[in-house]
């Protein structure tokens, strides 16, 4: 994806979640965010998802400028896929129709379409076994996978995913960061922001650095993690990595 965003501004009340961002990615296949909490990250991919209107600035993902008005947005969203933190999914629906009611209600499939899609996306990520089940008798690693499932069963153009491992423990932790290997390696363009490093190390093939509403740095993950530029971004990692 190719990503053009000038002077975003995004105040809630006093304080500015984003305070004239800019970033300029030529072409990326996983971009990843980190920081330090309330930086600014969740704020910039809800911006960038077109689930949030900036204040002011311009975004333009793939050469497309986002406009603000409420169809362009709702076409734009359908386009892509969304996974958060928790509480992804529908807790009185099955894993199979966490899937397939978007697919009806949100896309126009009929109910016969969405559930073969469904089946189809439970297969891709060997969660078949789980589809009858309720969220409440998921693991949190199945849960989110599922999610991820729901996120990429209509091919979305951009996937986001903005800490989709922070409430996870360790095991599960990996079982969901190898599904989104799996889909990076499948050709899948995604935007996420994330905690572990590690796995932004291996995974992004750009690590911008979020503080202050603002992105401080941004580079190949192997230049920002052995030789970061900004004292910000120097700090933050030196901190993050002792442990
Ligand atoms: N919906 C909101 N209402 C009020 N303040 C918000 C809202 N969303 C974010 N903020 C504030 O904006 C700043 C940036 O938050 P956020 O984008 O969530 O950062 P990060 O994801 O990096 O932790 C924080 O100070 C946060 O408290
Ligand atoms: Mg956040």
């Amino acid at each position: 994806m190719k990503l053009e965003v000038t002077g975003l501004t995004k105040c809630y009340g006093p304080t500015r979640a984003a305070d004239g961002l800019s970033l300029s990615v030529e072409s990326s296949r996983v971009l990843v965010l980190i920081g330090p909490s309330g930086g600014g990250k969740s704020t910039l991919l809800r911006m960038l998802g077109g689930l949030e209107i900036p204040d002011s600035g311009t975004i333009a993902i793939n050469g497309h400028r986002l406009l603000s008005d409420a169809a362009a947005l709702q076409a734009y969203r359908r386009k892509n896929g969304f996974l958060f933190q928790q509480f992804n999914l529908f807790p009185h629906l099955t894993a199979r129709r966490n899937i397939s009611l978007p697919l009806e209600k949100v896309h126009g499939f009929t109910p016969g379409e969405a559930h073969t899609m469904a089946e189809q996306a439970l297969a891709r990520f060997s969660l078949l076994d789980h589809a009858d089940k309720l969220p409440a008798q998921l693991s949190g690693g199945q849960q989110q996978r599922v999610g991820i499932a729901r996120a990429v069963a209509r091919q979305p153009e951009v996937l986001f995913l903005d800490e989709p491992t922070s409430a996870l423990d360790p095991e599960m932790t990996a079982e969901v960061l190898e599904l989104i290997q799996e889909l990076a390696e499948a050709g899948q363009d995604i935007i996420l922001s994330t905690h572990e490093m590690g796995f932004a190390r291996a995974v992004a093939d750009q690590v911008a650095f979020v503080a202050m509403g603002k992105i401080e740095e941004i580079s190949p993950p192997a230049e920002l993690f052995a030789g970061p530029k900004s004292a910000l971004c120097q700090r933050f990692l030196s901190r993050v990595m002792l442990y």
